[in-house]
């Protein structure tokens, strides 16, 4: 982990937060290089979420979140992580980590009883803070999901099974932030809803576990680092009949990737449930239920059902980690570390090098093949004019470019380039006229 993190900040993958102000603890921004991985990342998903298939659609809501919404889904309720406080030190824990009664930092067993800690945000909405008017920061994208299932429905006649799919900002105030991006307060999902008819949801639940773990090996994780884990009964959340985990093999241990839980009707059915039940809180004054059926009509028996809902649910920080944690490899014998990420992933997808700095003929011809293959738009190419072909090469086995492409005194008599791959070193020239398909085929 620790090569890793260091491997992240001076490659401009990832940096802690708020840095020069000391940082935020579990808070992380995405560099230069981690910002076109994160894209690519979630790029690969909603292309096969979306474009790969006929049956999701997909959604971009809103992270501030009516409390109504957080209401009836059962998270002002049940959102929570048991929190401990060290009387000693005042330091404040997670239950599940205090061991032998004892406190981790103080190894004082003067702790309080662990009580429930809500891990949502609020803010104030509107100019006046007096907490008359507040909405959360989304826990998890699904709640909007359910929310605009009739906007949905409405707008493009789907009926299940079918599924809609969000990419977005989460919020929640971990207790312990912890592991680099693998537990913080501010993250993304990437999360389907997927609705089936009761009945078929057992089966629809093992064929969306099957998807996502094709899914992750087609990211370069090694199906041997990839487990499932049935979540106890006691265990599950609030609105899960059963959830299996993919867990990962992180750099920290063994942990979750990604959950896939068959969450019933419980949503769909608590927002319309509460369509003429709900009392009015102290701190509205209008009545704010939801007026809204979120249910199908079954046409042939006439009938209105609420589907099931099977959800894979994954983090993208955690994807971000598992592909970083497998992709990091060191080669003494040649004296590098390399990011031997899959060529869809790469940050940079290829390095134009013109082999004397500044050299206006050199430079010249290396932004006309970068613009001849970021043109073809498989995602950013990058002209490196150091000079210093060494220091780039190392620079970019680092960032995981699959190729660098040089172009030297060579390349303006006869018209061509040597390529260099990353994973091989092996070097081969190329005909300028060539070039764009050799990228091409490379990325098939
Ligand atoms: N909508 C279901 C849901 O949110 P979850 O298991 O609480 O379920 C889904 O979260 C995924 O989101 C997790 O598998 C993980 O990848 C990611 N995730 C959850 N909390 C996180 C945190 N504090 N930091 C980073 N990723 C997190």
């Amino acid at each position: 982990m620790e090569d890793l993190v260091s491997l992240c900040k001076r490659r401009g993958v990832i940096f802690p937060s708020n840095d020069i102000y000391g940082g935020m603890k579990g808070l992380y921004d995405f560099g230069p290089i981690g910002t076109e991985l994160k894209i690519n990342l979630k790029n690969s998903w909603w292309k096969s979420m979306i474009y790969e298939r006929d049956d999701v659609e997909g959604l971009d809501s809103t992270i501030l979140t009516s409390p109504f919404v957080l209401r009836h889904s059962g998270h002002e309720d049940t959102f929570t992580d048991p929190l401990v406080d060290c009387k000693k030190c005042k330091s404040r824990w997670r239950d599940d980590q205090i061991e032998n009664g004892e406190c981790p930092s103080c190894k004082s067993k003067d702790l309080t009883d662990p009580r429930p800690f809500n891990l949502m945000f609020k803010t104030a909405i509107g100019p006046i803070d007096d907490g008359s008017s507040f909405a959360y920061l989304r826990p998890e994208t699904a709640q909007q999901i359910f929310v605009n299932f009739k906007n949905i429905v409405d707008s493009t006649s789907r009926t299940p099974p079918f599924g809609i799919a969000q990419i977005g900002k989460a919020f929640r105030n971990e207790i312990t932030p912890r592991n680099f991006i693998f537990r913080v307060r501010e993250f993304e999902q990437m999360e389907l809803e997927f609705f089936v008819k009761p009945g078929t949801d057992e089966k629809w639940h093992q064929y969306w576990l099957d998807q996502r773990l094709k899914w992750w090996s087609k990211q370069g994780i090694a199906s041997d680092k990839l487990k499932l884990l049935e979540v106890e009964k006691e265990e599950l959340s609030h609105y899960s009949k059963a959830t299996f985990d993919i867990m990962y093999q992180f750099p920290h241990g063994l942990e979750e990737l990604e959950g896939v839980a068959n969450r019933t009707d419980f949503d769909l059915g608590s927002h319309t449930k509460n369509q003429n039940d709900f009392s009015i809180q102290a701190y509205v004054q209008e009545n704010k239920n939801s007026t809204t059926k979120l249910a199908i009509q079954d046409l042939e028996k006439k009938e209105w059902f609420i589907p099931f809902v099977i959800e894979p649910s994954a983090g993208v920080e955690r994807g971000v980690l598992a592909i970083l944690n497998e992709a990091y490899t060191e080669e003494p014998e040649n004296n590098r570390t390399l990011l031997k990420l899959r060529s869809h992933l790469s940050p940079i997808k290829a390095a134009i090098i013109p082999l004397k700095r500044n050299n206006a003929d050199l430079v010249n011809l290396a932004h006309k093949v970068k613009s001849n293959l970021q043109a073809l738009g498989l995602g950013r190419v990058m002209v490196e004019n150091s000079g210093n072909i060494g220091k780039n090469y190392r620079r970019h086995d680092e960032i995981g470019t699959p190729m660098c492409i040089t172009i030297d005194f060579e390349s303006l008599e006869n018209q061509s380039v040597t390529i260099r791959d990353r994973d091989t070193m092996k070097q081969e020239r190329v005909n300028l006229s060539e070039v764009e398909n050799f990228y091409m085929n490379y990325f098939k």
